[in-house]
C-alpha cells in the first residue's frame, strides 16, 4: 500500500505513530477490515488494543450496523452468559421475561470481546459454537438462534500461557488466533514518542484552552528513554499532567525527572509485603529490596546532581514500578519448598557491615538462579527493567554459563 494511504487511513483512526511496528499494524487493519474473519489483538495494557479495534469496525463493510463492546473481565462469571447470549423467561429466578443478549443486539455487525482471557470456560464452549456454526442457545433456552456478528477479540493475557495452564480452551484458541495483531509495548517503539507527545500535548491544550509551549528536545529524549509500564496510555496522562502544571513554559527535562521521580517514590510508599512467606523471611527480603532501590535512586540521583540540573540529556532513568509488578505472583509464592536458611544470600545479621554492591549483587545472581536465568521473570521479581538486568549482569559478570532459558 502506497504511503498517503495508510497515512489517511492513520489519521481518520487517530493511530499515531510511523515505527515499522505501528506502520505494519495499520496495514494489517487495512487488510482484514473488510473481511469477515475473526482478529485477535494482544498487547499490554494501554497499548491501543481497542483504538485497534475501533478502526477494524470503523474501516470494516459493517461500519454502519451496530459495535458492541463487551469487557469479559468486567461481567460476573455467573450472568456472562445470560448477557452475552441472552436468556428465556423463566430460566432462573428473576428472569421475568425473554432477554436478547449482545450477540442478538449486534447481529448484522460486529461485537467487540474485550479482555477474552477472562472468559469463564463454558462460555468459551458457547463462543466457539457460534464462530463455527453461527449459532447459539440463549440461557434456558432449547432452540438454537443463528446470529451474523464478526468478532474482534483483545486480551493481555498470554493466551498460550492461559491454555497451558487449562484457563483458555485450546480450540478456541486456535480459532481466534489466526488474524493475530501484535501491539508492541511503547518502550519498543520510542521513535513514536515524539510524535504521540505532540499530539496529545496539542489536543490536551486546545481543549482546554491552555498555552502549550512544547517540550524541550533533551526533555524529549528523556521521554524516550522511560520505559512507560503503562504504555500510550500511561504517556498520555503524563503529558496531559505536565501541561497543567506548567502552562506556558516550555517543560524541561528536570520538569520530566522531577515529576516521573515523584510517581516513583509515591508507588515505592506503598511497596506490600510479600505474602504467602514467613513473616521474618519477608522482611528480610523488604529490607533488601529497599536497599536495592534505595541504591539505583542514589545512581540516579548522582547522574542528576552531575548534570548541575542543566538541559542535559540523563542516561538510564529507572523504571517506575507500576503497582501491579510490585506484587508478586501467585506462581513465585507457591513453587518449590520454602528456601533454606543456606540457600539465602545474605544473612539480615551482616546488614551493617556488606556494602549495597555486594547486597545486589547476591540479590540478583541468587534471583537469576532460582528462575533458571530468566531475565523477565528475574526482573520482575526485583522489580526492575529488563534493561538494567542486562547492565547489572555485564556490570557483575553474572551471565549463564549454560545456554539460555
Ligand atoms: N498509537 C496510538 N496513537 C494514538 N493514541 C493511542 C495510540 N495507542 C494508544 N493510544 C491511546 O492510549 C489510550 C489507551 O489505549 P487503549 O484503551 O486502546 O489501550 P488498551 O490496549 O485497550 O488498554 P487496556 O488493556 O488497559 O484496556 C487511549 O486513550 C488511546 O487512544
Ligand atoms: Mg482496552
Amino acid at each position: 500500500m502506497e504511503g498517503t494511504k495508510i497515512s489517511d487511513l492513520q489519521k481518520s483512526f487517530g493511530i499515531i505513530g510511523e515505527s515499522d511496528d505501528i506502520k505494519e499494524i495499520i496495514e494489517t487493519i487495512a487488510q482484514v477490515a473488510k473481511a469477515d474473519i475473526t482478529v485477535l489483538i494482544i498487547g499490554e495494557s494501554g497499548t491501543g488494543k481497542e483504538l485497534v479495534a475501533d478502526a477494524i469496525y470503523k474501516s470494516s463493510l459493517r461500519r454502519h450496523r451496530p459495535f458492541i463492546k463487551v469487557n469479559c473481565g468486567a461481567i460476573p462469571a455467573g450472568i456472562i452468559e445470560s448477557e452475552l447470549f441472552g436468556h428465556v423467561k423463566g430460566s432462573f429466578t428473576g428472569a421475568i421475561e425473554d432477554r436478547k443478549g449482545y450477540f442478538e443486539t449486534a447481529d448484522g455487525g460486529t461485537i467487540f470481546l474485550d479482555e477474552i482471557g477472562e472468559m469463564p470456560l463454558e462460555t468459551q464452549v458457547k463462543l466457539l459454537r457460534i464462530l463455527e456454526l453461527g449459532e447459539f442457545i440463549p440461557v434456558g433456552g432449547s432452540k438454537a438462534k443463528r446470529v451474523d456478528v464478526r468478532i474482534i477479540a483483545a486480551t493481555n493475557k498470554d493466551l498460550y500461557e492461559e491454555v497451558e495452564k487449562g484457563n483458555f480452551r485450546r480450540d478456541l484458541f486456535y480459532r481466534i488466533k489466526t488474524v493475530t495483531i501484535a501491539i508492541p509495548p511503547l518502550r519498543k517503539h520510542p521513535e513514536d514518542i515524539p510524535l504521540l507527545v505532540e499530539k496529545f500535548a496539542l489536543d490536551f491544550a486546545n481543549r482546554n484552552n491552555i498555552p502549550f509551549k512544547g517540550f524541550s528536545p533533551s526533555a524529549m529524549k528523556l521521554l524516550q528513554q522511560y520505559p512507560w509500564p503503562g504504555n500510550v496510555r500511561e504517556l498520555k496522562n503524563f503529558v496531559e499532567s505536565m501541561i497543567v502544571l506548567h502552562k506556558g513554559e516550555v517543560i524541561t527535562s528536570r520538569d520530566v525527572t522531577k515529576r516521573l521521580f515523584a510517581e516513583r517514590k509515591a508507588l515505592n510508599d506503598n511497596l506490600p509485603i510479600r505474602v504467602g512467606k514467613p513473616p521474618d523471611q519477608a522482611e528480610r527480603e523488604l529490607i533488601l529490596h529497599q536497599l536495592f532501590l534505595l541504591r539505583e535512586e542514589i545512581r540516579d540521583l548522582k547522574s542528576y546532581l552531575f548534570s548541575g540540573g542543566r538541559e542535559q540529556e540523563i542516561k538510564s532513568l529507572p523504571p517506575l514500578e507500576a503497582k501491579k509488578e510490585v506484587f508478586v505472583e501467585d506462581e513465585i509464592l507457591t513453587e518449590e519448598e520454602p528456601a533454606k536458611e543456606e540457600e539465602h544470600t545474605i544473612n539480615p545479621a551482616k546488614i551493617g557491615k556488606v556494602s549495597l554492591e555486594d547486597v545486589e549483587r547476591e540479590l540478583i545472581e541468587g534471583t537469576l538462579r532460582k528462575f533458571n536465568f530468566q531475565k523477565r521473570k528475574t526482573a520482575n521479581v526485583l522489580k526492575i527493567s529488563e534493561r538494567t538486568l542486562y547492565r547489572k549482569i555485564k556490570e557483575y559478570g553474572l551471565e549463564d554459563t549454560e545456554e539460555e532459558k
